[in-house]
Order: C-alpha cells, then sequence, then structure tokens
C-alpha cells in the first residue's frame, strides 16, 4: 500500500491568542491516536528559516521596511517548505505550523498596508499550490490578548499598538470566509471550552484522513 501523505495544520491569531497552549492540545490528541507529526513554526522551522526569523524580529533602530518584512517570511517559507514541511508530509507524518501564509496576509497585508495581491503573487510562487488541509483561527480581541501577554518582553512585532492588532484580526477573519479550510474559534472561552473546539475540528480531520488518504 503506498505510504499515506500527512495532514499539513496551521494555527492562526496574533500575540497571545492561545496558539503554543493549543498546539500542546493537538500533539496530545495525535499521540493518543498513533498519528506521526511535526510541530513547527513560522518564520522559522529550520536554522537558516529560525535566522531569518531573529532578523525580522530583532529590535533595531534602521526603519524595517514592510516589503523587506514580507520578503524575509517568504524566504524562510521557501526554505521551511523544502526542507521541512514537504519531506514531513511525504513520509506520511502530519505537519502542524504555528502560523503559516494567512499570517502574512494578516501582518503584512491588513496590519502594514502591503497590496495583497503582491502576497499572493509570492505565495504562488513560493508555494506552487500547496496549502495547509485546515487552518485553525484562535480569534481574539487584542485587548484581552494583551492582557495576557503582559508579562512578557516584546519584539519588534509585539511593539506594534492595538489598532495594528485590531487590523490583523480583521484580516484574518476577511480571509476565514475565503475557503472552507479556514474554521475559526473563539478563543476568549476558557482553555478546556477552546481546546474541546479543537478536539471537534481535529477529529473530523483525522477521520476524513483515514478515509480519503
Ligand atoms: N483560553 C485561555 N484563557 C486564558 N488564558 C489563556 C488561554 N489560552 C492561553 N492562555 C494563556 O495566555 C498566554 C498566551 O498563550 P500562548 O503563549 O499559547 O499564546 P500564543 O498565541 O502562542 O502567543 P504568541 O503569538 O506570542 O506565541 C499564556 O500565558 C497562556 O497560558
Ligand atoms: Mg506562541
Amino acid at each position: 500500500m503506498p505510504q499515506r501523505i500527512g495532514r499539513f495544520i496551521s494555527l492562526e491569531g496574533s500575540e497571545g491568542v492561545g496558539k503554543t497552549t493549543n498546539i500542546g492540545v493537538i500533539s496530545q490528541l495525535l499521540e493518543a491516536r498513533d498519528i506521526p507529526f511535526v510541530c513547527t513554526r513560522e518564520p522559522g522551522g529550520t536554522p537558516l528559516a529560525e535566522s531569518l526569523r531573529d532578523a525580522m524580529l530583532t529590535q533595531r533602530a534602521e526603519r524595517v521596511d514592510a516589503l523587506t518584512e514580507l520578503l524575509l517570511v517568504f524566504a524562510a517559507r521557501m526554505q521551511h517548505l523544502e526542507n521541512l514541511i514537504k519531506p514531513a508530509l511525504a513520509r506520511g507524518e502530519w505537519v502542524i505550523c504555528d502560523r503559516f501564509t494567512d499570517a502574512s496576509y494578516a501582518y503584512q497585508g491588513y496590519g502594514r498596508g502591503l497590496a495583497l495581491e503582491r502576497i499572493a503573487l509570492l505565495e504562488e510562487w513560493v508555494q506552487d499550490g500547496l496549502q495547509p488541509d485546515l487552518t485553525l483561527i484562535l480569534d481574539l480581541d487584542p485587548t484581552l490578548a494583551e492582557q495576557r501577554m503582559r508579562a512578557r518582553a516584546k519584539d519588534r512585532m509585539e511593539s506594534e499598538q492595538l489598532e495594528f492588532y485590531q487590523r490583523v484580526r480583521s484580516g484574518y477573519l476577511a480571509r476565514a470566509v475565503t475557503s472552507e479550510r479556514y474554521k475559526v474559534i473563539d478563543a476568549g472561552q476558557t482553555m478546556d471550552a477552546v481546546a474541546a473546539a479543537i478536539e471537534v475540528q481535529l477529529t473530523a480531520c483525522i477521520s476524513d484522513w483515514q478515509t480519503r488518504p
């Protein structure tokens, strides 16, 4: 029997919505079902892509052009796809990714104001049609997310103003209505309720994978 290709799941939402927390929830669900998986993140996931992440997020005196930021993210994404994501999927492993291209639309597009068509061109070039099978958008009022994050030192992205995060949130919600692969999760619920909502989506994804490899 040919090797079943893994499923590709991305988690989206701005800082403090609970992505890392719920990657833990997803890991436990997959482990319980003996499904092999790898957890990774963007920007990052390979040594070079992690260096590009550092370059992008470091606080610096020099003004960083929004298009430079976008190109850094897509350069990291190319490396991540070729060296980690595609090989893992081909081995039959699931890939659980903390942010993917929807974040480029939300942050550099809606947040920074870059033309969405420009992002779509890079997406087509770098991904060549490859998209996550399921994208969980954790949706939370940025004021509440900020409260959850208050104790942490801020990187260059996290130092943006509240209005920036409101644009990012509206960007994610605008994307959510464009494809069936998006599932919006109310991240303002208790941790248990969020985990339960994620379990529903993941269980459906597992059933689909088992019946339609
Ligand atoms: N449903 C929830 N209710 C209350 N607190 C939560 C909930 N989910 C996560 N938290 C807490 O909020 C904080 C941020 O969560 P987490 O680190 O998972 O967010 P994140 O989306 O990964 O953030 P970042 O984008 O900065 O990595 C943590 O302290 C976490 O314990
Ligand atoms: Mg996180």
